[in-house]
């Protein structure tokens, strides 16, 4: 629930997801993106969605 709920519900959560879609694209766009060997990726749900033991990914630029 990273945006919260209710009454009182994140007011940018669309343009937060928006900003983030747009960042996302630039990075996937310049980089190819390799998870690196490491721990396992077990999923932590709570209280923002990610893998427990976090994610290492190599980025190597492509243009
Ligand atoms: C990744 C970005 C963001 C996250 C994770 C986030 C998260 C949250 C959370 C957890 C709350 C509390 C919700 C609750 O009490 O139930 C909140 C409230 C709020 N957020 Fe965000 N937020 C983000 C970006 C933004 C942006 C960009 C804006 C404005 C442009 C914004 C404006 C607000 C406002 C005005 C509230 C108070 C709403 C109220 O009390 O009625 N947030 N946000």
């Amino acid at each position: 629930m990273p945006f919260g709920g209710g009454a009182h519900m994140c007011l940018g959560l669309h343009f937060a997801m928006m900003v983030m879609k747009v960042l996302l694209h630039h990075v996937v766009a310049r980089y190819r993106l390799e998870p690196l060997p490491g721990p396992t990726h077990d999923w932590q749900p709570w209280p923002i969605a990610r893998p427990r033991d976090g994610l290492r990914l190599e980025m190597r630029r492509i243009c």
